[in-house]
């Protein structure tokens, strides 16, 4: 059985003052012990965060590919680890789409947080154009094909199925796609890594709300959520995990 897992990411956002907000999460949190919970911040927040909730899994939303060098700006997995990261975030579509990250990328970047004991949180999916052209499907296996860790399975990697057009628009795909797409990823999991595709848990992101989390976390191979703009606030948040609990 997987456990569901539900996942915040703050993007580029917030502040010393916005890890209140964290207090009435991880008292959720603490509230559902069937659920796992955790939250992905700026990488200057990732120390204070755990400070401030010691009990909440607080990770990364990025991690560099190498353990260290001249990279001016980036951060590595061995930094985020020591500040207390638990996780990352990798192969986020707005790393593909901003900084031109690949789905190799993605793949070094995990492997990367994986030699230092952290969890994973891969990202896919397709854009508008790939899905008005019919070509989801594809895209997503190619992703996963290319991105999924050879010794990948579910006790550090989660996978994470987000439309770049369902984030941050209010717009959804119908229950049907998301099912359909969750069932391709895990039989290309089945594929690549075999049976330990099976505990790997798969994430819906993308316009995940208080209101459409119950319905889409019951879609079969629905594992949980990754939650972008409703994780910024508890009041957005917890209901999120409720739904989930
Ligand atoms: O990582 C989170 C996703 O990009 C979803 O963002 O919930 O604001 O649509 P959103």
């Amino acid at each position: 059985m997987r456990r569901r897992l539900v996942a915040g990411n703050w993007k580029m956002n917030g502040d010393l003052a916005l890890l209140a907000e964290l207090d009435a999460i991880a008292a959720a949190a603490a509230a559902h012990p069937g659920v796992d919970v955790a939250m992905a911040v700026p990488a200057t927040l990732i120390a204070p965060a755990v400070q401030r909730a010691p009990g909440l899994a607080i990770g990364a939303e990025d991690v560099h590919e190498a353990d260290s060098g001249a990279y001016t700006g980036s951060v590595s997995a061995p930094m985020v680890r020591e500040a207390g990261a638990r996780f990352t975030i990798v192969g986020h579509s707005e790393r593909r789409e901003y900084q031109n990250e690949t789905s190799q990328d993605a793949w070094a970047k995990a492997a990367a947080a994986h030699r230092q004991g952290l969890s994973v949180i891969l990202c896919c999916g397709e854009t508008g154009a790939e899905r008005d052209a019919g070509r989801a499907e594809r895209v997503v296996q190619a992703q996963i094909e290319k991105s999924l860790p050879e010794q990948a399975n579910g006790d550090w990697l989660t996978l994470a199925y987000e439309p770049r057009w369902a984030i941050g628009s209010g717009r959804t795909p119908t229950l049907e796609e998301i099912a359909a797409i969750h069932a391709i990823a895990r039989a290309k999991m089945r594929q690549l890594i075999g049976e330990a595709a099976d505990a790997v848990r798969i994430l819906y992101g993308g316009s995940v709300t208080g209101d459409n989390a119950r319905a889409i976390m019951a879609v079969p191979d629905v594992d949980g959520a990754l939650v972008g703009g409703a994780s910024l606030t508890a009041a957005k948040f917890v209901p999120i995990i409720e739904a989930a609990g």
